[in-house]
């Protein structure tokens, strides 16, 4: 098998959708469009929610993208898993009303198999517990032996995502082999890292109201995505996403900044991964006018680049260094994402400003902690309240494993229990906040739109 690049992995997917008619349409933007409902873009589909309901109509029926994403809820796992990452893309094909099951699962096997030479017998589809329609495209049309395609229930095969439209999915799993991963975790479907999934195939027919009922669709739709990093993970043969053409740049960038190894301290290992992410992840918000603050987007903005700061300190990087590991993201990307170079002095001024801030911010902060560990001190005691701890993280963009880190040599601990609960509460104001907005928006105000409206 070729080891494709993840630059030339883009152009196949969408060549190849372009043969089979599909209009290949730019990456939207990661700021959503007529959608309270998400913060920033996470899927393929998000954007074109409104072509899926039948609210608009598409330019044409089928269509190929291949989509920025950020997901942060799983930002404690980055650095630590294969396949974890705030920023993505997914490559994805969509049906309206067009095409079904069938060809959708057709052009996916062909894709894999055809264009980019996996091995079949690495394959595994699986599918929703009864949908014997899928199985039998993959079993009678394509040839896979009924005991390798698996059923999965709703949790696993049955996309949705609050109110809108869903359906039941069947996925295609790639066997990375025992050198992978040989626990019980690593069975087709499990944690593990061994058996990957790779392509997520949407029979995306009904809405969801959000109350658990479920109608049918005006139209039965296709919504398809694959990660392209984890595809080229799969086709590079490399252990995770980290390790693909494009972020082993990143690595040796990290690398040359910090005078350290990538791979040699798995401690380190995991701040070079944070780091990559995270500016790669700011760099794309940036390119789509996103500016750090303090709620909202920009406040996941600030996030990202505070922590890849962080790390940075951690590794020795010097401060400042940030906006060369994005001018480098953006040489890494700019071919899927012209946009990328034609921004880049705006690019490169927003994150070195925020860095610059930070650094203030946390020489601020390291003030603060000094006069309270003093106090301490003075006192006798030996445990920093969890709502010191909190103030420090919250107002002054101070994470917590620094302040325990500095508190360290003094023999000081932090109540971290209380400071858990003032997270958690933050937590809890925020989604309730989230609550009051649904899936697709404000379907009120949309809805009424004037239909002669243009938007640019
Ligand atoms: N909507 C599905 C997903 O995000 C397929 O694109 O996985």
């Amino acid at each position: 098998m070729k080891k494709y690049g993840v630059n030339e992995l883009r152009k196949m997917f969408l060549a190849y959708f372009q043969e089979k008619e599909h209009l290949v349409m730019k990456s939207f933007s990661l700021v959503p469009h007529n959608d309270n409902s998400l913060l920033l873009i996470n899927s393929g589909m998000a954007p074109l929610k409104p072509y899926f309901t039948g609210q608009e109509i598409p330019p044409k029926r089928r269509v190929a993208t291949c989509q920025k994403c950020i997901r942060t809820g799983d930002i404690e796992n980055i650095g630590k898993t294969a396949r974890h990452g705030t920023f993505f893309e997914m490559l994805g094909n969509f049906s309206f009303g067009d095409y079904f099951k069938s060809e959708a699962l057709h052009f996916a096997w062909e894709f894999l198999t055809e264009r980019v030479g996996l091995e079949k017998d690495r394959l595994y589809p699986s599918i929703y517990l009864e949908d014997e329609e899928a199985f039998k495209v993959w079993n009678e049309e394509i040839g896979i032996p009924a005991d390798r395609i698996y059923r999965f229930g709703k949790k696993d095969n049955f996309w949705e995502h609050g109110v809108g439209p869903c359906g039941p999915c069947s996925e295609i799993y790639y066997d990375r082999g025992e050198k992978y991963g040989t626990g019980p975790e690593d069975v087709m479907g499990g944690e593990g890292d061994r058996f990957l999934e790779v392509w997520n195939v949407v029979f995306s027919q009904f809405n969801n109201d959000g109350k658990g009922n479920y109608t049918d669709l005006i139209q039965k739709n296709i919504d398809t995505g694959m990660g392209l990093e984890r595809l080229a993970v799969v086709c590079q043969d490399v252990p995770s996403l980290f390790d693909v053409d494009t972020n082993q740049a990143m690595m040796t960038e990290i690398e040359s900044l910090s005078g350290k190894k990538y791979l040699e301290d798995k401690t380190a290992d995991v701040s070079f991964r944070i780091i990559a992410d995270h500016v790669k992840s700011c760099t794309f918000m940036a390119s789509d006018g996103i500016m750090p603050s303090n709620e909202g987007r920009g406040y996941v903005f600030r996030r990202l680049l505070r922590r890849a700061a962080r790390h940075g300190r951690i590794l020795g990087i010097p401060a400042g260094s940030l906006s060369k590991l994005s001018e480098k993201a953006i040489a890494l990307s700019s071919d899927g994402y012209p946009e990328l170079s034609e921004k880049k002095d705006m690019i490169l001024r927003v994150i070195s400003e925020e860095e610059d801030r930070f650094n203030k911010t946390i020489d601020n902060g390291l003030a603060i902690l000094q006069g309270l560990k003093e106090d301490l001190q003075k006192k006798g005691e030996k445990l920093l309240s969890g709502e010191d701890a909190f103030r420090l993280y919250d107002t002054y963009g101070f994470p917590l494993d620094l302040t325990k880190e500095i508190l360290e040599d003094s023999g000081i601990t932090v109540d971290e229990e209380a400071f858990q609960q003032a997270m958690k509460v933050q937590r809890e104001t925020a989604r309730a906040a989230r609550k009051s907005t649904n899936y697709m928006g404000r379907d009120d105000v949309y809805q009424n739109l004037d239909a002669s409206l243009q938007t640019e």
